[in-house]
């Protein structure tokens, strides 16, 4: 069995969480900022081309109690490196440390590499490394003094899905936009809405929920070029992925009063391969109307972080209240917003709050309607 750390979003973990029992992992344990989980070598895969929250899946070789370098460099050292890093191979060392003893992150990433150059030394006769072959990203986290060690199976962070070509001002995550979308309880069956578009990921997000589509299968992930793994784990997930999908006719619309965002977002439709599924228009999200008894708007409005732009975000969260207003209230809205005042001028409560995180900026999504 193998052990997986899947870093997220804080916010995303319990999401997360759900994704990976629903894979069928085993030992699935819920922390902050991450998620514990054991499996197989196919699950490697798997994870990667599944996961829609997740941020990366690390494969963990060692966990260990470190308050001092010297624990720090044996307990790395103690690793069997060379079962996954060749004579020739790139290494380099990332990591973060909260709460802990060994708080000097630069420090312990030198710590760490000295102690795979030594391991690795010893068992190749090697002084010095050429690093010119396959990147194997070492990753580790001290949490409290406790140590996590591995590799990145990944590589580039799982919210590129291999669809977004060209961005906008302020995307959001892909990871994020899925868990809106998630959170919002959309299945395919009812009307999907994002009035602020922009370039279209929560519009996108939906449609790859919907059809039941695997995030990954439009981008390839570090491990792929591991020779310790068997290279039919990629194939496999992805035919495995590919026979889930769903064939079915679904309503979801991106409006925004940028032409050029309206032009990025069907591009990116056009990439995710969801352009027959999604449409996108120019349209003012203050005067958006939509018939129906039922349907969704899960959206992410701009923010207005200097003074002057906050005076223009609040009058349009006015203005958008209204407009929102009008629907019917079997209608489930959910709104992404770090701004604290949004409630009072959306005008009205919402009905229920998540906390998000948005990179940095702490949001919360505000859920209106039947939920
Ligand atoms: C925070 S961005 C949305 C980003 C989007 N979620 C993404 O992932 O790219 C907000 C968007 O609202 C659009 N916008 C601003 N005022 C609008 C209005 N009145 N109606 C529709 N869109 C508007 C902006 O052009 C911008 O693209």
């Amino acid at each position: 069995m193998l052990d997986f750390a899947i870093p997220c979003l804080l916010g995303l973990e319990k999401l997360v969480g759900d994704e990976v029992k629903k894979l069928g992992l085993a030992d699935v344990r819920v922390e902050n900022g991450r998620v514990l989980c054991r499996g197989t070598e196919a699950d490697v895969a798997r994870l990667n081309v599944n996961l829609r929250c997740g941020a990366r899946v690390l494969l963990v070789l060692a966990s260990f109690r470190a308050t001092d370098f010297e624990a720090l460099f044996q307990g790395v050292k103690a690793v069997a490196w060379e079962e996954w890093i060749g004579r020739e191979d790139e290494f380099p060392v990332a990591g973060y440390s909260i709460n802990s003893t060994l708080h000097s992150v630069p420090a312990c990433q030198s710590i760490v590499k000295k102690a795979v150059v030594s391991r690795l030394g010893e068992k190749y006769g090697m002084e010095t490394f050429p690093e010119t072959g396959k990147r194997r990203q070492i990753r580790f986290s001290i949490m409290k003094d406790e140590v996590m060690i591995g590799l990145d199976t990944s590589g580039e962070g799982l919210y590129k899905r291999g669809y977004r070509a060209v961005g906008v001002a302020a995307p959001l995550r892909e990871t994020l936009a899925a868990a809106m979308v998630l959170l919002s309880k959309y299945r395919g069956r009812d009307p999907f809405c994002d009035p602020f578009c922009g370039s279209g990921t929560i519009a996108i997000e939906a449609a790859l929920i919907a059809k039941n589509r695997a995030p990954g299968l439009n981008r390839s992930f570090a491990a792929q070029s591991w020779t310790q793994l068997d290279r039919r784990i990629w194939l496999d997930a992805a035919d495995e992925a590919m026979d889930k999908e769903f064939r079915g006719r679904y309503e979801i619309w991106g409006g925004d009063i940028d032409p050029a965002a309206v032009e990025i977002a069907r591009h990116n439709a056009a990439l995710a391969e969801v352009d027959d599924t999604v449409s996108f228009e120019v349209a003012d999200a203050t005067r958006f109307h939509w018939g129906g008894l039922y349907g969704r708007v899960v959206t992410n409005p701009p923010y207005g972080e200097r003074l002057l732009e906050q005076k223009e975000a609040e009058a349009l969260y006015r203005a958008f209240g209204r407009a929102m207003d009008k629907l019917p209230d079997t209608w489930r809205i959910a709104v992404l917003s770090s701004h604290t005042e949004f409630e009072r001028c959306f005008g009205r409560s919402a009905v229920k709050k998540r906390k998000l995180y948005n990179g940095m900026i702490k949001c919360d999504l505000f859920f209106y309607g039947k939920q």
